[in-house]
C-alpha cells in the first residue's frame, strides 16, 4: 500500500492517517439487495444498478433480474473482492442460459473518493442453447446536483461510446462513460428484422425526472418505458406474427427535461462484454477498457495472495482439496465483504409498546418522553447484511459476528463499520437490533417487524468486535516485538516505546491496517467509543435487569440477574433464538443466555477501559464481571439436571429453572465463563458430544434431538443447525477449553477436532451440492435450509477452516 512510509513517521496525525484509508472506502458495491448495484458512502447521491433479461421469448421480460431475490438464480457470489480495490462475482442464470460475471476495479486518486471501472460479460451456461440477453444499466442522481447526457440523442438509438456528465457536492464533477467489448452480436434475422434494423445492435437509453427519494425504485421506471414504447409499436403487428422480442422490448430513446435517473440498454445474441467507467475530475485518470484488461488479473493475483496471508490453508487438511475448499472460503468471505451496504433514512420506533409482564416497571420511555409509533430523524449505516436477498439491512445480533469476519481479512474497515453501529447509540444507551432505514429497506420487512421499540435488547454482539480488535492489536505488537506491559495504558499520553513506530511487520491481518500499527490511532479509535459503548452497557443492565430476592432466590450478588424485554408467549425475538422453549412469560423470570452475555460485556468493558486507562472503571467492570459470573451459578446451575437453565416463577410465587436441552444451555460455556477445572464443565461437554441431544454429524443442534419440542412448531430454534453458534462453541474449546490444563482438556481437544471437521465438511458440501450456502442446516440430514445465500454468520466457516477464534 501506498501509505506504508506514512507509518513511519512517529507523529501520524490521525486525521490524516483516517482520511486516507477511509478515502478507498468511499465508493462501493453499496446496494447489496441489488445483483450489482454501486454507490459512494454518501447520503443522497449518485446510486447505479444493473438489470437484465433474456429475449428468447416475450415472458422473460417478466421475469427481469435486479433485485437479489430467493429461488430466482441458480447462484450468485462474489468470488474475490476487496472492498478498497473491487473483485468479481459470478451469477448463474439458468432460466435465460446465462453466466453473468461483474468485475469492478477501483482506481483511488484525486480528493472526492476515487474512480471505477466495471465490466460486465455474459457467456452462455449450455453453449448449444441460445443465449439472448438484454442488459439494462442505470445511474439516478439522489439530492442536489445534477448529471446529464453528454452523447448527442439519436432516435434509433447510439453507435458507440454513451456519455455522461454530472457533479455533486462531495463527488465535484465526475464522467460516466459506457463503452462496448469488440466481439458483442445481435440478432440479425427472425421474424420483422427488416423494421428493426436501423435500430438492432444499438445502444438504446432513456431519461427521466424523478421525484426526490424514489431512485430506488428505478426499475419501475425503466420498465415502464420499455412496456410504453413496446405499446406503441406492437399495435403495427398482429399475433401470432410478431416481432423477436430483442427488437420491440426497447428502451424509447429519449430523455425528459431535468432528468435524474438515465438508463442505457444493450441487446447481444450470445457471449457479450461492456464497460463503465466513473471518471472523478480531481482524479485526473483517463479509465479504458485496458485499465480493465491488466487491472482485473493484477487485483486478482494481489488478493489471491492477500487472502493466503489472512486464512491459511490448514496444514491437517489434505493437499488435494486445498483448491476447492480456498475457493470456498475466498466466496464466503467475499460475499460478505461484498454484501456490506450502505444505508441511509428514517426508522419507525414506538416508545409506548410494552407487554403486561414488563409493565410494572419505571422502565424508560425515551428521555424525550414522547410515545407512539413514529418516525426517526434519518441515520446512516455502513454495515454488512446476513443475506443479500432476505435480510438486506442491518442486524445488531448478526454484526459481531461479521465483524469478526471482516476484521480478519481488513481490519479498518471493520472499525469503520462498528464506528458506524456505535454512532447509533441513542442518549439512552439503545440502539434498535434491525436498523431498517429508508424505504427501500422497509420495503423488504413485512409490516409487523418494522418498529423498533426502544426498551427491547438484541444480544451485545459489538462487544465482540471491539475484543476481537483489541486482540488483534495485541497480536500484532507482539509480533513487532513491542513487551507486553508496553501495550495500552501509556500509550495514550504519547510515551510509546520507538519499536512501535519504527517498523511495519507483515500483519495477518490481509489488507494493511493502520490501527494495527499505530498504538496512537488504536487509543484514539477506542477512546472514541468508549462513551457511547459504556452508555449502551448501562443501558442493558438498567432496563434488562431481572430480580432476584423477591422469590427468596439466594445469590452472592443481590443485582446481577437479567430477563430480556419485550418477549411473547411463544417468542423471545430479542434473546436472536426466537422460538427456542423458554418458560411462561413473567416479570420475574431470568435469563441465562442475557446474564452470559452480560458477563461477556463486562469482560469488554474491563478491557477496553484497560486499554485507554481507565482504572478506576476497569476495577468495577472487574468487579461486576465476578458477581455476574457467581450469580450465574448460584442463579442458574441445576444440581439434579446437571446443567444451566432460565429460571421462572410459578404460581406460588416460587422460583424454580425452566431447562431445555440445547444452545441455551452452553452459554457460560460458549462465552468461556466457567474456569477449565470447573466442576460443571464435563456435563456441559457430555451434553453437547451426546447424538441423543445436541450433536450431529453436521454440528451442534439448537436443539435436544430428544426434547418434545424438537423440529416442532416454526422450527426455528428447535433443532436447526447455527452456524455461528457452532463457531462459539469451537472458539471456546480452541481458546480455553482445549488450550488450557483442567481435567476436561483431553476430552475438548477430542470435541474440537471432530467438531469442527462436521461444521467444514456439510456447510462446503451443501454449498457445492446447492450453489449457496445457507441460514441454517437440517438437524437430521445435514441439508441447507431457509434463507440463501447467507453470507452472514455462515461464511465463518472460513474462520473456522483456517483455526482464526
Ligand atoms: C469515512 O468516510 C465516511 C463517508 O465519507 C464518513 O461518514 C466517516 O465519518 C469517515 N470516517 C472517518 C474516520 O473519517
Amino acid at each position: 500500500m501506498q501509505l506504508q512510509w506514512l507509518l513511519l513517521l512517529p507523529a501520524l496525525p490521525a486525521a490524516l492517517a483516517q482520511k486516507d484509508g477511509n478515502d478507498t472506502l468511499l465508493w462501493g458495491a453499496y446496494r447489496p439487495n441489488l445483483y450489482f448495484g454501486l454507490r459512494p458512502r454518501i447520503p443522497e447521491s449518485l446510486m447505479t444498478g444493473l438489470m437484465w433479461f433474456g429475449t428468447q421469448d416475450y415472458t422473460s421480460f417478466g421475469k427481469a433480474r435486479h433485485t437479489c431475490e430467493q429461488n430466482e438464480l441458480d447462484s450468485y457470489t462474489w468470488t474475490e473482492f476487496d472492498a478498497r480495490e473491487g473483485g468479481v462475482q459470478v451469477l448463474k442464470d439458468g432460466l435465460n442460459n446465462v453466466k453473468i460475471t461483474t468485475e469492478l476495479l477501483k482506481v483511488a486518486g484525486g480528493e472526492h473518493g476515487g474512480s471505477w471501472a466495471a465490466r460486465v460479460r455474459g457467456e452462455p451456461l449450455r453453449p448449444d442453447e441460445p443465449s439472448r440477453i438484454s442488459t439494462i444499466f442505470y445511474l439516478g442522481l439522489e439530492g442536489t446536483g445534477g448529471v446529464e447526457m453528454e452523447t448527442d440523442e439519436e432516435d434509433d438509438g447510439i453507435d458507440g461510446e454513451i456519455k455522461f456528465s454530472g457533479n455533486t457536492l462531495q463527488l465535484d464533477d465526475f464522467k460516466v462513460r459506457i463503452k462496448d467489448g469488440p466481439n458483442n452480436h445481435h440478432l440479425t434475422e427472425g421474424p420483422f428484422y427488416e423494421d428493426f434494423k436501423d435500430r438492432v445492435g444499438k445502444t438504446h437509453f432513456v431519461g427521466r425526472p424523478l421525484p426526490s427519494g424514489s431512485i430506488w425504485k428505478a426499475k419501475d421506471h425503466i420498465l415502464k418505458a420499455v412496456v410504453d414504447r413496446f405499446r406503441e409499436v406492437i399495435t403495427r403487428y398482429e399475433a401470432p406474427a410478431l416481432p423477436d422480442p430483442s427488437f420491440i422490448l426497447t428502451l424509447p430513446d429519449d430523455v425528459y427535461t431535468n432528468s435524474n435517473l438515465f438508463a442505457v440498454q444493450k441487446t447481444f445474441d450470445g457471449p457479450f462484454q461492456f464497460d463503465i467507467f466513473f471518471e472523478s475530475a480531481s482524479a485526473k485518470q483517463k479509465l479504458s477498457s485496458t485499465t480493465l484488461d491488466q487491472g482485473i488479473p493484477a487485483l486478482l493475483e494481489a488478493y489471491n495472495n492477500r487472502f493466503e496471508v489472512a486464512f491459511p490453508y490448514p496444514a491437517d487438511y489434505p493437499a488435494e482439496k486445498r483448491q476447492s475448499l480456498s475457493a470456498f472460503s475466498k466466496a464466503v468471505t467475499s460475499n460478505l465483504i461484498g454484501g456490506i451496504g450502505y444505508f441511509y433514512g428514517n426508522s419507525i420506533v414506538d416508545k409506548k409498546f410494552s407487554y403486561e409482564w414488563d409493565e410494572d416497571e419505571d422502565a424508560p420511555l425515551g428521555s424525550d418522553g414522547e410515545t407512539g409509533a413514529r418516525l426517526t430523524e434519518p441515520k446512516a449505516l455502513l454495515t454488512a447484511t446476513p443475506s443479500r436477498s432476505f435480510f438486506p439491512r442491518g442486524f445488531y445480533w448478526d454484526e459481531g459476528f461479521h465483524l469478526l469476519h471482516i476484521g480478519q481479512y481488513d481490519n479498518d474497515l471493520s472499525l469503520e463499520i462498528l464506528r458506524d453501529w456505535i454512532n447509533l447509540i441513542d442518549q439512552d444507551g439503545w440502539v434498535g437490533r434491525e436498523q431498517i432505514l429508508g424505504e427501500e429497506a422497509r420495503s423488504k420487512v413485512p409490516a409487523e417487524f418494522q418498529t423498533q421499540v426502544p426498551n427491547y435488547a438484541n444480544p451485545p454482539t459489538l462487544a465482540m468486535a471491539v475484543t476481537a480488535f483489541i486482540e488483534r492489536f495485541k497480536s500484532q505488537s507482539t509480533a513487532r516485538g513491542v513487551p507486553d506491559q508496553d501495550l495500552g495504558m501509556d500509550i495514550g499520553t504519547g510515551q510509546v516505546p520507538l519499536s512501535t513506530t519504527a517498523n511495519t511487520v507483515p500483519t495477518t491481518n490481509a489488507v494493511e491496517s493502520q490501527y494495527l500499527n499505530s498504538p496512537e490511532l488504536a487509543f484514539s479509535f477506542l477512546k472514541s467509543i468508549y462513551d457511547p459503548l459504556k452508555r449502551h452497557y448501562e443501558w442493558f443492565r438498567r432496563t434488562q435487569r431481572g430480580q432476584i430476592k423477591q422469590y427468596g432466590r439466594k445469590a452472592r450478588s443481590r443485582t446481577e440477574a437479567y430477563r430480556w424485554r419485550g418477549r411473547s408467549e411463544q417468542h423471545v425475538l430479542t434473546s436472536g433464538m426466537d422460538d427456542y422453549p423458554r418458560g411462561p412469560p413473567h416479570a420475574g423470570e431470568l435469563h441465562l443466555d442475557l446474564i452470559s452475555w452480560m458477563a461477556f460485556f463486562s469482560r469488554t468493558m474491563k478491557d477496553i477501559a484497560t486499554f485507554i486507562d481507565e482504572k478506576e472503571d476497569a476495577a468495577n467492570f472487574a468487579e461486576i464481571e465476578k458477581a455476574v459470573i457467581d450469580n450465574i451459578e448460584d442463579l442458574h446451575w441445576n444440581e439434579a439436571e446437571q446443567m444451566y437453565c432460565d429460571a421462572g416463577v410459578n404460581e406460588d410465587e416460587e422460583s424454580y429453572h425452566v431447562c431445555h436441552k440445547g444452545y441455551l444451555s452452553l452459554f457460560p460455556f460458549l462465552h468461556s465463563l466457567l474456569p477449565a477445572d470447573s466442576p460443571h464443565l464435563g456435563a456441559i461437554l457430555n451434553l453437547l458430544h451426546d447424538p441423543e441431544h445436541l450433536w450431529s454429524p453436521y454440528g451442534l443442534r439448537s436443539l435436544s434431538a430428544s426434547h418434545p419440542e424438537f423440529g416442532k412448531g416454526e422450527n426455528y430454534w428447535k433443532g436447526p443447525i447455527w452456524i455461528q453458534m457452532n463457531y462459539l462453541a469451537l472458539s471456546a474449546l480452541h481458546k480455553t477449553y482445549a488450550a488450557q490444563p483442567g481435567p476436561y482438556q483431553s476430552k475438548a481437544k477430542a470435541i474440537y477436532k471432530e467438531l469442527r471437521k462436521n461444521v467444514i465438511d456439510n456447510v462446503v458440501k451443501e454449498y457445492e451440492r446447492t450453489g449457496y450456502v445457507w441460514e441454517q442446516y437440517d438437524p437430521l440430514t445435514g441439508e441447507g435450509k431457509r434463507s440463501h445465500p447467507f453470507t452472514g454468520w455462515t461464511s465463518l466457516t472460513a474462520l473456522i477452516l483456517a483455526e482464526k477464534y
